[in-house]
């Protein structure tokens, strides 16, 4: 069962950039709403309601503008600040308070799903659970590899020559053995803690699971993706009825 989320919305944006010189990523628009609204949406869908939000100094004062205490949205926000921008998996370290020994789920705060997640989000009893969605060109993400038994056995982060389509999206579940396994990483080649590391112990530990999204997902960190985005949104938005 879970029933706590963090959205990780800190960094710098430098691939989106100008749009994010002064503005933080998560705060652009996507479509109708700024992108932070969907991982909100995402994470009340699957019958979580207590947030942890974790961004950088310069923008936590625009979140706080934007949100509030959440209630406007049917949700409570706790907010923390990330020093620096060292990382999706440095930015988590901050989050071990307010999870204490929960289970809980992590969304990527530029991902845009369409579903609901609230099966998997009951029935979690620990380790860890990932949710792949087949692209055309996975160099860009997290690459999972799976066995015969659709078993996850490796994840990558953006090979050069991905071993299959599968991308790694970016909503995780874990249980709060991940803070142990967070103090532990080094930094990746691009200089950032990753979440893929993190993943591939719990796979190590054979305590990963894994499914497919079966409905619309984006991410929306590059201008092409943003723009894929912006169509899903609009797709969401409408109902899948209108697209030109
Ligand atoms: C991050 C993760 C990557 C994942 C992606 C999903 O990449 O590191 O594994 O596939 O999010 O959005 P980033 O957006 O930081 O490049």
């Amino acid at each position: 069962m879970i029933k706590k989320g963090i959205i990780l919305a800190g960094g710098t944006g430098s691939r989106l950039a100008p749009m994010t010189k002064v503005t933080n990523k998560h705060l652009l628009p996507v479509y109708n709403k700024p992108m932070i609204y969907f991982p909100i949406d995402t994470l009340k869908k699957s019958g979580v309601t207590e947030l942890l939000i974790i961004t950088g100094a310069e923008s936590a004062g625009d979140f706080m503008k934007l949100l509030g205490s959440g209630r406007e949205l049917g949700v409570h926000i706790t907010f923390r600040v990330q020093d620096g921008s060292a990382g999706i998996a440095d930015a988590l370290k901050l989050a071990e308070n307010f999870v204490g020994s929960d289970n809980f789920a992590v969304v990527l705060g530029d991902n845009i799903y369409e579903e609901s997640f609230k099966t998997f989000f009951d029935n979690f009893r620990g380790g860890a659970h990932i949710f792949l969605k087949e692209v055309a060109f996975a160099q860009r993400f997290g690459v999972a590899t799976l066995n015969k038994q659709n078993e996850v056995v490796k994840i990558i982060e953006k090979p050069k020559n991905p071993e299959t389509n599968f991308a790694v999206t970016g909503l995780y579940l874990y249980d709060a053995s991940v803070f142990q396994k967070l103090k532990t990483l080094r930094r990746s080649e691009r200089g950032e803690y990753e979440i893929t590391d993190v993943n591939q112990q719990y796979i190590d530990e054979k305590k990963m699971k894994a499914s497919f999204v079966k409905e619309g997902w984006s991410d929306a960190g590059t201008h092409e993706s943003l723009f894929f985005a912006n169509k899903l949104a609009r797709d969401i938005a409408l109902g899948g009825n209108m697209k030109n």
